[in-house]
């Protein structure tokens, strides 16, 4: 099998990766993220994220470079995110990666967002075993449920083969999960990202303080929406209880709130994705997106995938969020699938389907 050298470009969101992989082998995974000139809007700002896509893709492309040791004319192959995302940020990216086909007479290959998130697990990282200790050895196996739980998506997949197969099984109504975390934060007062700060305050309380809302899990939701989402409902839940509590000159059990939130955001995720394995017979879970730096949330995927016979696999989170090695690595399997690579007609889809 020859292993093509492929460099990856993502900017469907607020972070710049630049990957370069050889075949299934990670060379370099170079990221530059814009979130700080988001928080004091408490939210990524497109018209930001792509100004900023266009000052840090040079710097990033040279230093995945430099990084690698490989040469610009050594690659095979350019890759990039085609969509789903911010439309502006997209462009930049795929701008770029023409430029980059074009003047390298090389492939290029556009991809899907959330099916790059799935190859991140496809890369050969057992030297790495350290920076993943949930990631059990091996690779990515067909069939895969795959949840993906970012700011910017929710995803439940079924994956039957990367490289053409891929099911999109149920995603968020409204928020995504980390969304609903950002706003919930806000609400407490606490900073952007909200994710880790919840996270934090949770630690001290008692998850079962305050009952949340499990979007779209009573029995008739599940008929038709099984495997999908709902966060604003929750949301709406937990300003109503604070707004309540205030009210009534209470103070706020920040500790609690934060744990009764985290508690119902996880308690649905896992709900459903261990739903869909069992459903479809699938024995292994796939987890992906910036929320699954949240230790809870891993914590009970672990616990309730062993209970059902499930292997849960979480790459490193710095393959978790949005990066560029997983698209590289996304196109060197259609490459050695034996796929043809896109024309140069696409543009940037903000609504890409799997
Ligand atoms: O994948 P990611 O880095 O990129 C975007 O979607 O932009 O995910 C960022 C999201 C943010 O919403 C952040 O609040 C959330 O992931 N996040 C977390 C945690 N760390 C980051 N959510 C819950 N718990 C965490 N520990
Ligand atoms: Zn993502």
């Amino acid at each position: 099998r020859t292993e093509p050298l492929v460099l990856g470009i993502e900017t469907s969101c607020d972070e710049t990766g630049i990957g370069i992989v050889r075949g299934r082998t990670l060379l370099s995974n170079t990221i530059a993220s814009s979130m700080e000139e988001h928080a004091r809007y408490g939210g990524v700002v497109p018209e930001v994220a792509a100004r900023a896509h266009l000052e840090a893709l040079q710097p990033a492309i040279d230093a995945a470079l430099a990084e690698s040791g490989v040469a610009l004319a050594d690659l095979d192959a350019v890759a990039v995110t085609s969509g789903p995302g911010l439309a502006g940020a997209l462009m930049v990216g795929v701008g770029a990666a023409k430029a980059l086909a074009v003047s390298l007479e090389r492939p290029l290959y556009a991809v899907n967002h959330l099916v790059g998130h799935i190859a991140a697990d496809v890369l050969d990282l057992d030297a790495h075993a350290s920076l993943s200790p949930d990631r059990p050895q091996g690779k990515l196996e067909y069939p895969t449920v795959a949840l993906l739980v970012s700011g910017g998506h929710t995803a439940l997949l079924l994956v039957r083969d990367l490289t053409g197969d891929v099911e999109l099984l149920g995603e968020t109504m409204d928020d995504a999960a980390g969304e609903a975390f950002d706003k919930v934060a806000r609400l407490l007062g606490l900073p952007y990202p909200g994710g880790p700060e919840i996270d934090r305050a949770a630690a001290a309380g008692d998850p079962a303080a305050i009952a949340f809302p499990r979007g779209l899990s009573r029995a008739s939701d599940m008929a038709k929406h099984r495997y999908d989402f709902s966060f604003s409902g929750l949301k709406t839940a937990v300003a109503r209880w604070v707004e309540q509590r205030e009210a009534a000159g209470e103070p706020i059990p920040i500790p609690d709130v934060a744990a009764s939130f985290r508690e119902a955001v996880v308690d649905v995720l896992v709900t459903k994705a261990i739903a869909a394995c069992r459903d479809h017979d699938v024995p292994r879970l796939l987890l992906g997106g910036g929320v699954i730096a949240n230790r809870r949330l891993r914590d009970v995927a672990i616990a309730r995938a062993a209970e059902a016979g499930v292997e849960v696999r979480i790459p490193p989170l710095s393959l978790c969020t949005d990066n560029g090695a997983m698209i590289a690595a996304l196109a060197a399997e259609l490459i050695m699938a034996g796929r043809a690579p896109s024309t140069f007609a696409f543009g940037a889809d903000s609504t890409l389907p799997v």
